[in-house]
């Protein structure tokens, strides 16, 4: 039998794939996401799921014979189409500079490096930020006016700013509180007000200076010019086309141009003229009531983000009532954006920048495209939902931050569709376009920004396995993306399996590479291959890695935040072992080209109940950072499965990692 050349069966699919394993620690959908789980994934639209074509082509490819790891192959040999950047990259062949011994997956209490290798902790929760004698830490006698002064809890994103030779600012999000860990006898029915001020002050950002001592690494400077705490009450303001919306406008802010505070902040990015943009992932979890609003066509926006009906698991709403959509319906519409702050200037206004759209954004990452416009990409971290891609109406000048720090304001934002060929198309969300009509509630772009999430199930999107962080390779241009994992991918009722998300009861996720067409990142299209679809490949069916002998890989689950190193290798963060491998959450290096493109290998295994939140290098690569967020979740502070950093009470904390012989990471 003959069968014409079908670009699909390129593309791995694993269509055996089961299990019925728990998926993340109760504590951890809890409080980090807010219970995504426990609620049906808000997306309930029909656009195309490509589960047709998914079915068309795994049958086409029992026919064939295919197994799992041929199709990996040929995909690997596929990479010779994917643009002239990555052939040369490959051209230069060699080593990817990586050479080290690498961990093992553990569930020990203790941090794990590779042989020649050590780490030290940066600073930690609670840690003072000012000179005031007043806000050292001690966790039985905490104060929200201490807390809003001291390091916050739960750091996730880590950016590095060099400011000089030895001189840096650290950016640290604080993403979320674990109060059973925070204070002794935590009551979950009934939390007070003291502990609920202390948590709103240990969420949002911190900006740290840091500075390298010869012998001794890397110290944090106290009271430093340029430390700052952004919290859950700092005042903010938006742009874009929602600012002013009816639907921002709230009682205490009636002109729907300002907010307190930022909630929930992931990841983040660094814009190339030296903003941070921090972003606002699972606020549903701190807003309750929504069976109680009476405004129906808001109340059905509130559902599409996962908001609860009834009482918010932290209770929030019983001490500010802008936490009551039945007091407040709006408050929750003014979450879930880009936060945009200058880390220079700690007096500055951080800005809710409406443009880039209202989702559970994960991360941002700017690149300026050939034509000298701004694109950002970010991802939506739920199951079922969408990658995104803004581009700015105005270019970017290097002779002129003022003017690039308003480039956020205006522009169009795009939701991906993966085709199962291997390419993909970037889907304009614009009011007055294609199904974005006054009809289908978008007569202005205003509700596209409030509302992205139904603006992206109207135009077909491709519904992904939970978007998590989204990098640019800084010598190829490749986009990388990453999908952490998604255990209700084609199971009953769900949607099924599609080109780009090929694996059922998804648990351990996969990183997906984009090559926009000739290059330009504000191209309308795009191709597409897999560069990892994780597991153990001793254990687990369809793990892929770029075509690489999996018998010498490191098994990984769960990729969660990316970053390279300045020879261009991938660095993995992971979130979500404890569940899935029933070992801690670990870092991973993998090359993304040459002889070694696939070769993952641990480099760093964490502690129970800790997520390895995201990780960046100084400028000169001799020093990793890497946030250990959630030591001990799961537990209790009287009963705490970990006790990182000092032995004593889990703190989540900022390490950094070192040769010891000073050399380059990795090497
Ligand atoms: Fe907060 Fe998507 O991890
Ligand atoms: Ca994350
Ligand atoms: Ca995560």
């Amino acid at each position: 039998m003959t069968l014409d050349p079908d670009p699909s069966d390129l593309l791995p699919v694993v269509d055996d794939y089961r299990s019925n394993q728990c998926f993340v620690h109760p504590e951890t959908c809890r409080w980090s996401c807010g219970n995504q789980c426990a609620h049906p994934a808000p997306n309930e639209s029909q656009n195309d799921y490509f589960g047709a074509v998914a079915r068309r082509y795994i049958s086409r490819r029992r026919l064939l014979g295919f197994g799992a790891l041929a199709a990996g192959m040929l995909v690997a040999g596929r990479n010779t189409v994917f643009g002239a950047e990555t052939a040369r990259a490959q051209s230069a062949g060699g080593s990817s500079g990586l050479n080290f011994t690498p961990v093992k997956l553990d569930s020990s209490d203790k941090v794990l490096v590779p042989p020649g290798y050590k780490y030290e902790i940066l600073i930690r929760w609670g840690d003072p930020l000012f000179l005031d004698p007043t806000t050292g830490f001690d966790i039985d006698n905490q104060s929200a006016e201490k807390q809003a002064r001291q390091f916050g809890y739960n750091n996730d994103y880590l950016g590095f700013i060099p400011l000089a030779p030895n001189r840096a600012l650290l950016i640290a999000n604080h993403e979320y509180t674990n109060p059973e860990l925070m204070f002794r006898g935590y009551d979950d029915k009934n939390p007070t007000k003291e502990q609920v001020d202390i948590e709103l002050q240990a969420h949002g950002v911190s900006v740290v200076h840091i500075e390298r001592h010869a012998t001794r690494g890397w110290r944090y400077t106290l009271g430093a010019w340029h430390n700052r705490r952004i919290t859950a009450t700092t005042p903010m303001r938006f742009t874009g086309p929602a600012a002013g919306h009816p639907w921002l406008r709230t009682s205490e802010d009636p002109t729907g141009y300002t907010v307190l505070g930022t909630l929930n902040n992931c990841a983040a990015g660094i814009t190339p003229w030296g903003t941070v943009m921090t972003c606002e992932e699972n606020f549903h979890q701190y807003f309750a009531n929504n069976d109680k609003v009476t405004d129906t066509a808001k109340q059905a926006v509130h559902k599409r983000y996962g908001l609860p009906g009834g009482e918010s698991e932290r209770k929030w709403e019983r001490f500010y009532k802008r936490f009551d959509l039945a007091q407040e319906p709006n408050e929750a519409f003014r979450f879930g954006w880009v936060v945009e702050f200058d880390p220079l200037d700690p007096g500055s206004l951080p800005r809710k920048h409406t443009a880039l759209g209202r989702f559970k954004h994960e991360a941002t990452s700017t690149v300026i495209a050939e034509d000298g416009r701004a694109v950002v990409y970010s991802g939506d971290d739920e199951r079922f939902e969408y990658l995104y891609r803004f581009v700015s109406a105005g270019r970017y000048n290097p002779d002129d931050r003022e003017a690039n720090m308003r480039l956020m304001e205006s522009g169009t934002l795009y939701a991906a569709k993966f085709n199962d060929d291997g390419t993909g198309r970037w889907l304009p969300l614009v009011a007055g376009q294609g199904p974005l009509t006054a009809a289908n509630g978008f007569p202005t772009q205003a509700e596209v920004c409030i509302n992205t999430r139904r603006a992206a199930d109207l135009v077909g999107a491709t519904k992904m396995d939970r978007p998590e962080d989204v990098e640019v390779h800084p010598q190829t241009g490749t986009v990388y993306a990453v999908m952490t994992n998604n255990s209700q991918r084609g199971t009953s009722g769900k949607p099924g399996v599609d080109a780009a998300n090929p694996r059922p009861e998804n648990r351990h996720g996969h990183i997906i590479e984009i090559i926009p067409d000739g290059g330009d990142h504000a191209a309308p299209t795009f191709r597409w291959q897999f560069l990892m679809i994780c597991g153990d490949p001793a254990k687990d069916k369809g793990t892929y890695f770029a075509g690489f002998d999996q018998s010498l890989v490191s098994p990984i689950s769960s990729p969660d935040n990316i970053t390279f190193d300045n020879r261009g290798n991938l660095w993995i963060a992971t979130d979500g072992q404890p569940s899935s491998f029933k070992k801690n959450d670990g870092v991973f290096a993998v090359p993304v080209s040459g002889p070694e493109r696939g070769y993952n290998r641990q480099f760093l295994s964490g502690v129970p109940g800790g997520e390895c939140a995201s990780l960046i290098f100084s400028d000169n690569n001799d020093t990793l950072f890497v946030s250990i967020q959630h030591p001990g979740e799961g537990t209790t502070l009287e009963n705490a499965s970990s006790r990182f950093p000092d032995g004593k009470e889990p703190r989540p904390a900022v390490i950094f990692i070192r040769k010891e012989d000073g050399g380059i990471i990795g090497s």
